[in-house]
């Protein structure tokens, strides 16, 4: 059985004067009637119960969107964001407990015998539109993980985008147009520069990661321990004293507050791909020794990071602007216009992103709103 994780700790500044401190893109309907965080749960299809990570400031938030779905929800609550290695680790210590507890008569030394929870750890602030395809490629991922893989999955490469994880999948060629099941990855790159990036591209065979994963609760905690056992450490102890709250679990916030802040993508998924490839003789060889694996993802995926990124999955009219709010335009192209609570016109501009709120405005060129987060960090320091 698959035990789905959500982590929805992030903060989502790039998407600022919308999403807030207080109230995250994920918490947002940014596309369509139910919010972000709704759409990642809806599109399991039949699902009784998640586990979500979270700030503690957004559970009510969290619990409320979950309620409305009817799904039971297990919400674990960081004190501070420490990114997502140590969020997937609450889960997965939590899960492994589980497994004791569950194991009834039989002795903690003939733990690894009971079965370790499957975790499929999603994002929440991804939009896919192929559901189907979806469900298919977790299934496909289900046996895999199982035997203990670390499966990833990868999405084809539209451009050098820096903001992402690069996936070198072992004999993948896309020219060719034919794509296996799975592959073994022979290098995972977080978030390359500019030039590297181009680099993939033009050598071919590597996926974007799309920052979902799947694997067995013990194997996570088993590569955190061998290569950031600091992480764990602390997470142990934040979780050997919770706090239960209605459907809210409470990490110690003094011990979790020690904790290292690192993504998974770092912590765990580069130096495991790394080592593999050093055991088994060189890049070139067989990768990460088939223990991280990539399912390749054909889903009409995107990960809603910026306006940009908005803009391109939203209708547009004929001179390709997104027009959303009370909005009135003249000989205006290719821009995204959002009005609140009064009147927004714009006349002769392009490639501009207006977002205007009840106390904030927003106009950006469209190619540079990867920088709203120097906007958002002057507001904080000047506060
Ligand atoms: N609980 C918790 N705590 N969740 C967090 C935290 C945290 O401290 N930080 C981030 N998250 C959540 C975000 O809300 C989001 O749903 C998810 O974890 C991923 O975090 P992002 O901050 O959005 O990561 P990213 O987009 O920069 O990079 C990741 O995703 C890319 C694809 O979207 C990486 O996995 C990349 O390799 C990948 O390409
Ligand atoms: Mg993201």
């Amino acid at each position: 059985m698959i035990s789905p994780v959500i982590l929805c700790g992030g903060s989502g500044t790039r998407l600022w004067p919308l999403s807030r401190t207080q109230y995250p893109k994920q918490f947002l309907p940014l596309n369509g009637e139910t919010t972000m965080l709704q759409d990642t749960v809806k599109r399991l299809g039949d699902v009784d119960s998640v586990s979500l990570i979270c700030n503690e400031d957004h559970r009510f938030l969290a619990a409320e969107q979950m309620r409305q779905l009817g799904v039971q929800c297990s919400v674990f609550l960081e004190p501070v964001g420490r990114n997502t290695a140590p969020a997937v680790a609450l889960a997965a210590l939590h899960a492994d407990a589980n497994k004791l507890a569950s194991g009834g008569e039989k002795q903690k030394s003939d733990a690894n015998e009971l079965e370790s929870e499957i975790l499929l750890v999603l994002a929440a602030d991804h939009v896919i539109k192929d559901e189907e395809a979806f469900r298919r490629a977790i299934d496909k991922a289900l046996p895999l993980a199982a035997q203990g893989k670390m499966v990833t999955f990868g999405i084809v490469p539209q451009h050098p985008e820096t903001g992402y994880g690069y996936i070198k999948a072992e004999g993948a060629d896309f020219q060719k147009g034919e794509e296996q099941e799975y592959y073994n990855v022979a290098a995972f790159v977080e978030k390359p520069d500019r030039v590297t990036a181009e680099s993939y591209l033009a050598e071919g065979g590597y996926y974007w990661n799309s920052g979902m994963f799947m694997f067995r609760a013990d194997r996570y905690l088993e590569e955190l321990q061998k290569y950031r056992p600091d992480i764990i450490e602390a997470c142990e102890k934040a979780m050997a004293d919770t706090a239960k709250d209605m459907d809210f679990i409470r990490v110690n916030a003094e011990a979790f507050e020690t904790c290292p802040d690192e993504s998974i993508d770092y912590a765990v998924m580069e130096p495991l791909c790394a080592e593999g490839s050093l055991l088994a003789g060189g890049a070139d060889s067989r990768g990460s020794s088939g223990s991280v694996v990539v399912i390749p993802l054909d889903v009409g995926w995107s990960d809603v990071g910026s306006w940009s990124a908005l803009w391109e999955i939203k209708e547009k009219d004929a001179n390709n602007n997104v027009l959303e709010g009370d909005v009135i335009i003249e000989d205006t192209m290719n821009s995204f216009v959002y009005g609140c609570d009064r009147l927004v016109t714009t006349l002769g501009v392009d490639d501009l992103v207006i977002v205007d709120t009840k106390d904030a405005l927003l106009v950006a060129r469209k190619d540079r709103v990867q920088d709203i987060k120097k906007i958002v960090s002057g507001i904080k320091n000047a506060a």
